[in-house]
C-alpha cells in the first residue's frame, strides 16, 4: 500500500519551501509554468518563496500542448541549463503543467524529484493528487505516463483569484463527483451553494482532497476501488472527445463534459443500480443549476456512443460503468445494456 502522499495546506508552506529544498541540497531547482501561470502566479511565487535562484521553464497553455514535443522542449531546456540527477522541478500550474511536468521529471535522467503547486481548482482537488503523471498521444488522452508521487503538493487557494469562472466551474464538477461517490453530507453542502466564488469554494478543497487521497491510498494502481473516481467519466470522456473532434461544436471543458456524464450516468444508475429516480432527478437539478446544458443532438449521440465503444475502460467489448447505489455509495464494473443509452440522453435533455 502506498503511504507517501504528502499534501500540505499550511498557510506558510510556500515560505517553508526554500528551507525544505535547501535541506535536500538540490544541485539546481527549476519552476515549470505555462503562459498564464507565468503571468498570474509566478511573481507571487517568487515573492512568497524567495527562490530567486530557481530557473523558470515555460510552456504554452492548453491541453493541445500536453504532448511529447513539449516534453522534448522541456527536457532540452533542463539539459542546456545543466540539470542533473540531483535537480528538482516545481510544477506551478493547472493539470496540464502538473501532469506534463511530473512526467518530464520522472523521465529526465531516469527521474528527478518534483513538487506540485496546483493553481486551478481542478488541479487542486484532482490532477495534482494521486501520482498520475502523463501526456496525450494524438487525440487520445493520458495514454503515456507514469504513476509517481510528487515529493510534496502545496495547495493554496490564493491562486484561484485570477482563474476564469468557467475553469472554476470545471474543477467544481470534480468536487461534486467526490460527494456523489463517497460522502452524501458533503454533496448536500455543495449543492446548497448559491454561486461559485473562489473564496467560498476554498473551504471545500480540503474535504475533496481527503476523499481522493483516501481512495488512492487504498488502490494506487486502479485495480478496483480507484475506479470509483471515474463516475461520470465513461460517457463524459466520450462527450469531451466528440466535441473536441467536431469543430462546429463548442469546445467543452473537462468539468463541463463530465457534468453531463454524471447526469447521464445518474439515470443509468437508476435503471441498472440502486439509485432512486428521485435521487437521479436531484443530481440532474444540481448540475443544471451550475452548468449550462450541453446541446447533444441525435446524430451526436451516435458519434458519442461510437467513441464510448473505444473507451479504454471497456474490457472484452463490454462497456463498464461506475454507477451509484445511492448518493455517496458507488458500485464499479457494471455492464450497461446499450438500449438504455437513448433513454439516458432523453432524461438529460428533458427540462
Ligand atoms: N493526474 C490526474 O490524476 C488528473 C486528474 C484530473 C485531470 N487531469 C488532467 O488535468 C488537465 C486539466 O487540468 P486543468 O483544468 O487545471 O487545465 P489547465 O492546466 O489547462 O488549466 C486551465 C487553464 O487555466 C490557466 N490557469 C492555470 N492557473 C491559473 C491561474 N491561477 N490564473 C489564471 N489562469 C490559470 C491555464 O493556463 C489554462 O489556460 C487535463 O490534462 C487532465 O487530463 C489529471
Ligand atoms: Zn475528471
Amino acid at each position: 500500500m502506498q503511504n507517501k502522499i504528502n499534501i500540505t495546506f499550511e498557510k506558510d508552506a510556500l515560505r517553508q519551501l526554500a528551507p525544505l529544498l535547501q535541506l535536500k541540497s538540490y544541485s539546481s531547482v527549476f519552476v515549470l509554468v505555462d503562459e498564464n501561470t507565468k503571468k498570474h502566479c509566478l511573481p507571487l511565487f517568487f515573492e512568497q518563496t524567495d527562490l530567486n535562484e530557481a530557473i523558470v521553464l515555460s510552456i504554452p497553455s492548453g491541453e493541445e500542448h500536453k504532448h511529447l514535443d513539449t516534453c522534448e522542449t522541456v527536457w532540452n531546456q533542463l539539459s542546456e541549463e545543466g540539470a542533473d540527477r540531483n535537480s528538482a522541478l516545481i510544477n506551478l500550474g493547472g493539470g496540464v503543467v502538473t501532469d506534463l511536468g511530473g512526467f518530464v521529471a520522472c523521465t529526465f535522467k531516469r527521474g528527478i524529484d518534483f513538487y506540485n503547486i496546483p493553481t486551478t481548482l481542478l488541479a487542486m482537488v484532482d490532477a495534482s493528487v494521486g501520482g498520475k503523471t502523463g501526456i496525450d498521444l494524438g487525440s487520445l488522452k493520458n495514454q503515456i505516463g507514469i504513476i509517481e508521487e510528487p515529493k510534496q503538493v502545496i495547495i493554496h487557494p490564493q491562486w484561484l483569484a485570477t482563474l476564469p469562472q468557467e475553469e472554476l466551474r470545471s474543477g467544481f464538477a470534480e468536487m461534486l463527483k467526490h460527494g456523489l461517490i463517497a460522502d452524501a453530507p458533503y454533496w448536500s453542502k455543495l449543492k446548497q451553494l448559491q454561486r461559485l466564488d473562489a473564496e467560498e469554494l476554498s473551504v471545500f478543497i480540503a474535504p475533496s482532497v481527503a476523499i481522493k487521497k483516501e481512495v488512492v491510498l487504498q488502490d494506487p494502481r486502479e485495480k478496483n476501488l480507484r475506479k470509483i473516481l471515474n463516475f461520470g467519466h465513461t460517457l463524459g470522456h466520450a462527450i469531451e472527445s466528440y466535441f473536441l473532434t467536431h469543430s462546429q461544436k463548442n469546445r467543452l471543458l473537462h468539468g463541463e463534459a463530465i457534468a453531463a456524464g454524471m447526469v447521464l450516468e445518474a439515470y443509468l444508475s437508476s435503471v441498472c443500480c440502486g439509485l432512486t429516480p428521485l435521487e437521479a432527478e436531484e443530481i440532474k437539478k444540481v448540475f443544471s443549476y451550475f452548468f449550462p446544458k450541453v446541446d447533444i443532438e441525435e446524430e451526436d449521440q451516435i458519434g458519442i456512443l461510437a467513441l464510448l465503444r473505444h473507451d479504454k475502460k471497456n474490457s472484452a467489448g463490454r462497456i463498464n460503468f461506475v454507477l451509484l447505489n445511492a448518493i455517496g455509495s458507488p458500485k464499479i464494473d457494471i455492464v450497461v445494456p446499450e438500449e438504455h443509452f437513448t433513454k439516458a440522453f432523453e432524461f438529460y435533455s428533458r427540462d
